[in-house]
């Protein structure tokens, strides 16, 4: 099977990409949420994804999640996909977590430039938002409502699960509400509604 499968070949303003990262190392807790993953991918495929061909060659804008452990191979993956770094977006959490050096509380979300495409939101959006950690490592609707305003569309979500207004999907534990509750779809991309 093709790991890539539904990708769409469509050029995007605005990619954001929560990989499902690899953690080598048996820290119990922060990885229960991996455990709810269905996969995780290894440094070579995620490499290999097709980022920049789905990047409007006009201007566009990358958002990459990482965990503090995975620092350094965020800014490479960056590299590789052809994007610049400008920034980052900090989600500080009001709950301490684990770490062998220091307890997380914060997570990242870089924000890099490929071309060139400025900002459309106002300015004195601040670099970091408080949210509470979320089930199953869900990424807060706060960081999405800043993205949103900070790029244009049109927009998608890889690596997603919830729908986010405005974005397209990509993952392969999509939910789609079934009129009583989230229930995970068989499709691997959808539109954003
Ligand atoms: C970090 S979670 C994403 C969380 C999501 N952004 C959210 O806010 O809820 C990574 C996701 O990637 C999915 N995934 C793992 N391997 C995949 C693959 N080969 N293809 C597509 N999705 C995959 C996992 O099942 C999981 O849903």
């Amino acid at each position: 099977m093709n790991l890539f499968e539904g990708l769409p070949a469509e050029e995007y303003k605005c990619i954001v990409i929560d990989p499902p990262w690899q953690y080598g190392d048996t820290l119990p807790g922060e990885r229960g949420a991996e455990d709810k993953y269905d996969g995780t991918l290894a440094w070579s495929d995620l490499r290999n994804m097709p980022i920049k061909d789905m990047a409007d060659d006009g201007g566009a804008h990358l958002w990459l999640w990482y965990t503090n452990a995975f620092l350094a191979e965020a800014a490479s993956l960056v590299d590789i996909w052809g994007f610049r770094i400008k920034t980052q977006l900090t989600w500080c959490k009001p709950q301490i977590g684990l770490g062998h050096y220091l307890r997380n509380t914060t997570e990242h979300c870089i924000l890099a430039v490929r071309g060139t495409l400025p900002s459309v939101g106002p300015k004195g959006i601040p670099s970091h938002f408080v949210a509470s950690r979320a089930r199953h490592s869900r990424k807060p609707d706060e960081a999405y409502d800043i993205i949103r305003a900070i790029s244009p569309g049109p927009r998608i979500d890889l690596f997603a699960r919830s729908p986010r207004v405005g974005f397209d999907r990509w993952g392969n534990q999509l939910l789609v509400w079934d009129g009583m509750k989230y229930v995970e779809s068989p499709e691997r991309f959808l539109r954003a509604n």
